[in-house]
């Protein structure tokens, strides 16, 4: 008997230890105000919570219905008052490259961001010295924040970098990774990049884009060093504890990303956001795409851009071109629409998803979202793509690379081009069977991607960080990276060598020249 009860609690005592050693403590901060930059992680959050973890998430959209004790929420969602103030199809149409919205507006807007996060007064609860809250890792997207590093000094945690689109080159540069201004895949140069680009098109991306990565790096981090401080105290450099980055989980599909060199430890996911369960249509919109006899198109430029913003004549230029199609569309808009055509169904929200499965969806008009991309391959739609701000010229620029799609300049679209593109993209069958052929492609796996990014998670945090998989560049001066110093002492050396060659054969021309010429003028006398 005593002998059994020993063993009992043996027994239970182990499957205490292994239950406590494999339950984490997870804190997770994503505070971009932006749906796009939040869902791509809503299934990791809840993969890690069904594993027996505990999840504190900061966000600007929590999850909704989440009731278990385990799995805690703070809600940001007042950041998304920085973020409206915005206007993104204005600056479109004034011209403005993303590095120079970046430079403008950027770094203000992601400080308020980071004030919102700190300035939380359940999350101060958390952070303040006498906590005693205990994490064992912190993921944290590095997007629009690097104060939030901060934490991982603060709670003596691994961070895992999140990124809901690919990496950008600033933090690419961090980790040590390449940067390379003019390759396709850096995507803040817009369409400035490819792959045969000429020579004075790299200079200029060369010069912009490292002028440009210089001042964001000095100005965001100072401030984000300051900031940081005040309301966590003296911290080392935030560039230090971010080179100290134990992996990245970046949203990217090798099947539409231009392949490049990586870094070890950059995992890549895609398409965690598709939903197996799609909520209904309502009653209005599903009679209304049941009866589009042609088929419908589906028009959205997404959730930071407003389609009121358009100019007049430009959308003027979308209701006359709809009016006359054979084809119903359905317009996420956000106002009423003035002289709407009566093909066009309009609404300020619209269940994407359930738009892009239905089977007699023609066409996906949009802004080139990462996460509308994603969807639009996963339910074989093929796209018309308009781009308004940051990496969605890229995203438009791939689709039509992979020739699943056609892009078309907003600020300059004509009735003849948006018919004629709309005609074609629906017409020609080739677009929709590429489109199929690359969601095979991306479905290919040999693993499933939400298990593999909980898994990748639990192991940083038992191998401590995962040091061993960290790049050893991060530590080497830009120059040194490149090997640019090598290239220029090179240069230098080269040069010295020919001008001072030429210089000895110019003397000694002369030198010879006056001892042929004393003789040649004796003859003559
Ligand atoms: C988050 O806060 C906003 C505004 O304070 C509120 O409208 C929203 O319902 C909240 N979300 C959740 C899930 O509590
Ligand atoms: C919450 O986590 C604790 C361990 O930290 C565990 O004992 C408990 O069963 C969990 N509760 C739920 C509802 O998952
Ligand atoms: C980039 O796009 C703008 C308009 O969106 C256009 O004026 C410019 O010529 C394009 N540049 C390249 C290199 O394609
Ligand atoms: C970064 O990691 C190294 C090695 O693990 C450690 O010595 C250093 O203190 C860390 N730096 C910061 C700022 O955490």
């Amino acid at each position: 008997m005593k002998r059994s009860i020993t063993t009992l609690s043996f027994v239970l005592c182990v499957l205490c230890i292994a239950k406590q050693s494999e339950c984490y403590k997870i804190l997770a901060i994503i505070a971009t105000p932006s749906y796009s930059h939040q869902i791509p992680f809503r299934q990791l959050w809840l993969e890690l919570h069904n594993r027996g973890h505990e999840i504190l998430l900061v966000t600007t959209n929590p999850i909704p219905n989440i009731n278990s004790p385990n799995f805690t929420q703070i809600n940001l969602s007042q950041s998304y008052k920085v973020w409206r103030a915005l206007n993104f199809v204005e600056m479109r149409f004034n011209g403005e490259s993303w590095l120079q919205i970046m430079e403008k507006y950027g770094i203000s807007t992601c400080l308020a961001c980071m004030e919102n996060l700190f300035n939380n007064k359940e999350f101060k609860n958390v952070y303040a010295p006498d906590s005693d809250a205990k994490f064992d890792i912190l993921l944290t997207e590095y997007h629009c924040g690097p104060a939030s590093a901060g934490l991982a000094h603060r709670f003596d945690v691994p961070i895992i970098a999140l990124s809901s689109t690919e990496l950008t080159a600033v933090n690419e540069y961090i980790v040590g990774g390449l940067v390379l201004p003019s390759h396709e895949s850096t995507w803040e140069l817009e369409n400035h990049t490819g792959s045969n680009s000429p020579f004075f098109k790299r200079l200029w991306n060369f010069v912009t884009f490292w002028r440009f990565l210089h001042s964001f790096y000095t100005e965001m981090f100072s401030a984000n060093q300051q900031l940081a401080e005040k309301y966590l105290g003296p911290l080392p450099p935030l560039i230090d504890i971010m080179k100290n980055t134990s992996m990245l989980f970046v949203n990217q599909a090798a099947a539409t990303t231009p392949a490049r060199p990586q870094l070890s430890n950059v995992i890549s996911f895609t398409s965690f956001h598709i939903q197996d369960k799609l909520p209904p249509l309502p009653k209005d919109l599903q009679k209304f795409v049941d009866g589009a006899e042609n088929g419908f198109i589906y028009f959205s430029l997404g959730s930071n851009a407003m389609s009121s913003a358009l100019p007049m004549e430009i959308q003027r230029v979308f209701c006359d071109v709809f009016a006359t199609l054979p084809y119903r569309v359905v317009w996420k808009y956000d106002k009423d629409l003035p002289g709407k055509p009566d093909n066009v169904y309009t609404a300020e929200w619209l269940p994407q998803q359930s738009i892009l499965a239905r089977p007699n969806v023609k066409l996906f008009i949009y802004q080139g979202g990462r996460q509308s991309s994603d969807e639009a391959i996963h339910y074989g739609v093929p796209l018309l793509g308009f781009a308004i701000l940051g990496d969605q010229d890229y995203q438009v620029g791939r689709m039509e690379v992979l020739g699943v799609g056609k892009r078309l300049d907003i600020r300059t679209v004509t009735k003849e081009a948006l018919k004629s593109s709309i005609i074609e993209l629906i017409t020609n069958k080739e677009y929709k069977e590429r489109i199929i052929n690359i969601r095979n492609i991306v479905q290919d796996t040999p693993y499933d991607s939400v298990k593999n990014l909980a898994w990748w998670t639990e192991y940083v945090i038992r191998t401590k960080g995962a040091p061993h998989l960290r790049s050893t560049i991060t530590s080497q001066p830009w120059c040194q990276r490149y090997d640019l110093d090598i290239v220029a002492f090179l240069t230098i050396v080269a040069f010295l060598i020919a001008s001072s060659t030429l210089y000895l054969i110019v003397k000694l021309r002369i030198y010879f020249h006056k001892q042929i010429c004393p003789s040649q003028k004796l003859k003559a006398n």
